[in-house]
């Protein structure tokens, strides 16, 4: 399926309005006519490159002078609507570590609109690609790679445009390390799209193992999450949601989650770990060996173990109103569940309800959702993620919400399933024991009539699971407690 084509619709809706482009270019005025070379190239070098660069991601690469003027047009609109660069987190949000290197500053985005306006003029020679940064690894840490053991080749029934697969990868560790940085090198840069790593424990492992064994081809099939459970710790549900297995998230352009100086996921000898890789099939099916790299440090050094708290809230979506069939009964879609995905899929909707204290035995549809958990011992948040499937719309954390001490973590006002990262906290956040922390999410219905041939659009009441049909609503936070 593709992307919300969020851009082509901001397009059709300043065409509808009677907005010329000269006009949105003209509201940013700035200086006469900006000079490509001097002005405008080193921005998209720095803001645009890292997607649009030739087999990048992105669907044209800013490679010649060519390809730069003949997308002044949509390059023009796109930054005017800010539509891009991407930058998912909405004003609400607090600042992230990054961010100025991610978003346009108002003086380049004039620039860049200025330049569009005076006609888009190329001078001097084509854009040369910025090298690849190096991994940046501090005094004490060694760098980690761990790669596919083979070529994958994307594919996808039905004609979806999109793959969603799952590699496990044995960093052939010895000893404990704490993992301080990662980030993807991709084999393919035009169809990997975005990537989450977790960490697995030998018992997770050999479910990982079993798994990829039933899927015919390298790795297995895993939408919205990896498809191995939670390890059960001795502290039940809340104990495990408190520390679990997430490593980092990366994206093309967005360079390599580092997490503030000190702290380290810890990675335990003979843990391995999963790479979950959403290909983005629209670009071709580019066969893919993609590494991760890793920046580790030794326990030695005495790093702060950041841990993972899982946020999820209960997905309870009737059909909307114009919509029937067979499962749009809660009953029939909650087996419908159990015979995709098993026993343990069918209990998780009722156990969510019972987590965050709903009637699980009267549960009560609606496009809005929230969990509270209350933080047990005093916790220092350092990176925030959200994530949801194809009918999210919008996705918050916050904490001590409706209390003169709430503060959002995390706004994406405008949810997109494309562009999910994870986003440090430019300052920690310190909470005390009895602080809440809440997600909160809203879904559209209606983006079911919109999501391309290739995902069904059977009106169904939808309820928290792997598929693509199915939905979450999970914070992520990233934490060091104590
Ligand atoms: C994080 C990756 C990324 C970055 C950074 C990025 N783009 Fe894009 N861009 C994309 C992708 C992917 C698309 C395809 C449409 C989509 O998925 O939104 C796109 C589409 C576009 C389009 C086409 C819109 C249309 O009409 O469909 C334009 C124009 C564009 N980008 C301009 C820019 C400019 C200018 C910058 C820098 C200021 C930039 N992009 C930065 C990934 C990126």
């Amino acid at each position: 399926m593709r992307r919300p084509p969020r851009i082509a619709v901001v397009v059709a809706a300043l065409v509808a309005l009677g907005v010329p482009l000269a006009a949105l270019a003209a509201s940013h005025e700035r200086s006469a006519s900006p000079s490509f070379e001097r002005d405008v190239a080193p921005i998209m070098q720095a803001k645009c490159e890292g997607c649009h660069r030739l087999g990048g991601i992105a669907p044209f690469p800013f490679a010649t002078r060519h390809d730069v003027s003949s997308w002044a047009p949509a390059i023009g609109v796109a930054v005017g609507s800010r539509a891009m660069p991407p930058w998912p987190p909405g004003e609400r949000s607090p600042r992230y570590v990054g961010e100025e290197t991610r978003r346009l500053s108002a003086s380049e985005r004039a620039t860049i609109l200025a330049w569009v306006r005076s006609g888009a003029h190329v001078d001097g020679p084509p854009l040369k690609p910025l090298p690849t940064p190096p991994v940046p690894v501090r005094a004490g840490e060694s760098v980690v790679r761990v790669g596919m053991p083979a070529t994958y080749h994307p594919t996808s029934r039905n004609g979806a445009t999109d793959d969603y697969r799952c590699f496990l990868l044995d960093p052939k560790l010895t000893q404990n390390v704490f993992v301080t940085s990662a980030r993807i090198e991709p084999g393919a840069s035009r169809v990997v799209h975005h990537v989450i790593l977790f960490k697995e424990t030998p018992a997770q492992v050999a479910e990982a193992k079993r798994l990829d064994a039933a899927s015919a081809g390298l790795g297995w099939p895993c939408f919205g999450g990896t498809g191995i459970g939670l390890e059960a710790s001795g502290g039940g549900v809340e104990a495990a949601l408190n520390d679990a297995n997430w490593i980092s998230a990366w994206a093309p352009g967005w360079g390599g989650g580092r997490l503030p100086d000190g702290n380290g996921v810890p990675l335990a000898a003979g843990s391995q770990i999963v790479m979950q890789v959403h290909y983005n099939l629209l670009n071709g099916r580019t066969p893919d060996r993609s590494q991760a790299v890793l920046t580790v440090a030794p326990t030695s050094a005495g790093l702060t173990p950041a841990q993972t708290m899982l946020l999820p809230a209960p997905v309870e979506l009737a059909c909307a109103k114009s919509e029937h069939g067979p499962l749009c009964n809660r009953e029939a879609a909650l087996q419908n569940l159990v015979s995709k995905y098993g026993a343990n899929a069918g209990v998780a909707p009722a156990g969510l309800l019972l987590l965050c204290g709903k009637d699980a035995a009267n549960p009560r549809p609606s496009v809005v959702t929230t969990c509270d958990r209350r933080i047990a011992t005093p916790t220092k948040i350092l990176v925030a993620a959200g994530h949801m499937h194809l009918l999210g719309a919008s996705i918050r954390l916050t904490l001590n919400p409706g209390t003169p001490r709430a503060r959002v973590l995390l706004d994406i006002p405008h949810w997109s399933f494309h562009w999910q990262n994870a986003y440090t906290l430019a300052k920690a956040v310190e909470t005390k024991s009895g602080d809440v922390v809440r997600v909160t999410c809203h879904y559209d219905v209606g983006k079911r009539m919109h999501l391309g041939r290739a995902v069904a659009r059977t009106p169904r009441y939808v309820l928290w699971g792997e598929g693509t049909t199915d939905e979450m609503c999970l914070g992520i936070l990233q934490v060091t407690r104590g």
